[in-house]
């Protein structure tokens, strides 16, 4: 019978690789200037979910089960050299100091020998750059609250929130060069770019600067055009570059692109639609921020296709007087948060499809089980 059916727990999979993520990741942001070192860490305190790091570690481990690429073994080997050199030199001008190599340090010996210390080190970088935009995000967002504490601008004031954020893409990108893997380099450093491409085309939220905007296709198109670059640009390339670090053939990198791109824009419409239905005190961040921001997500998109209306709405970013209280209840009297979810499952569904090539295994289950969970979780 279904109910029988053990329970998957994803973490516990990749769980001696999880165990040292928080550690490593501060020891990649020590500053000998003790405010950058607070300010850079902050994040760090509060145990997020880390999402993309976990996806990285079970890709890493399932596709070491897949075919190889025949010409990367050198590069691979090159790499997991690199990564010995541990980035802890905790000069107050951050210098790169080659002859800090820690390898005791750097638990390799204790965990699954499946898993590349290239591949450990590249899911501490997706962290960091993740972070480095949250940072960079509740800047923008005037946002006072994130993971359940008072968010790093208000914390530390902007100035100190935007330097932090810039540090921590600084240590990211100097981590990315000692993987020594050209590639992988231009894939997250392709990512960062695309973080601040979603990040503009989220200032509008059509294509055109309209006053009274129409529904159309391309509304949605530019939507999901969006969510990829702000969202599921990271957790796609990191998939790729995890399958690429581990040497695997072609049609395994890209099956774990396709992986992280479908699973990626689900995640964002689930946020999304967690931002019209849960409290702040659920998600441990404002809720309903993103009208108040002026911003069109999936709910109210949907609910535009068959609400005219909310048009003008949209063009004047909700800011006239009661736009954001009426914008909510034409959301919530229609399908559209229904829809959102929908939309949502479909990608899920591509997500696992995407390795269903895959061998079996139980990294190959915490990846469905992840995509599984995506839909199901509530913060
Ligand atoms: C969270 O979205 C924010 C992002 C996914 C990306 C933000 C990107 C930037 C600020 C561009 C600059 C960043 C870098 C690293 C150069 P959200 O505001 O919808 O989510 P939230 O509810 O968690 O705040
Ligand atoms: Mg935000
Ligand atoms: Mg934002």
């Amino acid at each position: 019978a279904k109910g029988d059916m053990p329970t998957i727990d994803p973490l516990r999979i990749v769980a001696k690789e999880m165990k040292f993520l928080t550690g490593n990741i501060r020891k990649l942001l020590g500053s000998g200037h003790p405010s950058l070192d607070r300010a850079a860490k902050y994040y760090t305190q509060a145990e997020g979910k880390h999402v993309r790091p976990l996806i990285v570690l079970l890709m890493s481990q399932a596709t070491a089960l897949c075919p190889k690429a025949p010409q990367r073994q050198k590069a691979t080997l090159q790499a997991s050299a690199a990564i010995d050199s541990s980035l802890s030199p905790l000069s107050i001008l951050s210098d790169f100091n080659p002859s800090a190599s820690t390898p005791a340090e750097h638990d390799g010996s204790t965990t699954d020998p499946d898993i590349l210390p290239s591949q450990r080190r590249l899911a501490e970088i997706t962290e960091l750059i993740h972070t480095a935009s949250l940072l960079h995000d509740d800047v923008i967002d005037h946002s006072v609250s994130r993971r359940g504490s008072p968010s790093a601008n208000l914390e530390f004031g902007n100035k100190m929130a935007v330097l932090a954020g810039d540090f921590l893409l600084g240590r990211a990108s100097v981590a990315l060069a000692r993987l020594r893997h050209a590639e992988v380099v231009e894939l997250l450093a392709t990512v960062i770019a695309n973080l601040v491409e979603g990040e503009f085309m989220q200032l509008k939220n059509t294509a055109r600067d309209e006053k009274n905007p129409r529904w159309s296709e391309e509304t949605l198109t530019y939507y999901l055009q969006k969510t990829y670059l702000k969202t599921a640009s990271l957790i796609s390339k990191s998939c790729r570059a995890a399958a690429l670090l581990g040497g695997a053939d072609a049609p395994t990198v890209e099956a774990a692109y396709v992986y992280g791109k479908n699973l990626g824009l689900a995640f964002q419409l689930v946020d999304d639609m967690l931002d019209y239905t849960r409290s702040e005190r659920e998600l441990g961040k404002p809720a309903g921020a993103d009208l108040e921001l002026g911003l069109a997500t999936a709910p109210l998109l949907f609910a535009w296709k068959t609400m005219p209306e909310l048009g003008a709405l949209v063009g004047r970013k909700f800011e006239g007087e009661g736009d954001v209280a009426r914008a909510r209840d034409l959301v919530m009297q229609s399908d559209g948060i229904e829809q959102t979810r929908a939309l949502a499952q479909e990608y899920v569904e591509r997500a696992i499809a995407a390795i269903s090539p895959f061998p079996d295994s139980e990294a190959k289950d915490g990846l469905i089980e992840m995509a599984v969970k995506t839909l199901k979780r509530n913060k």
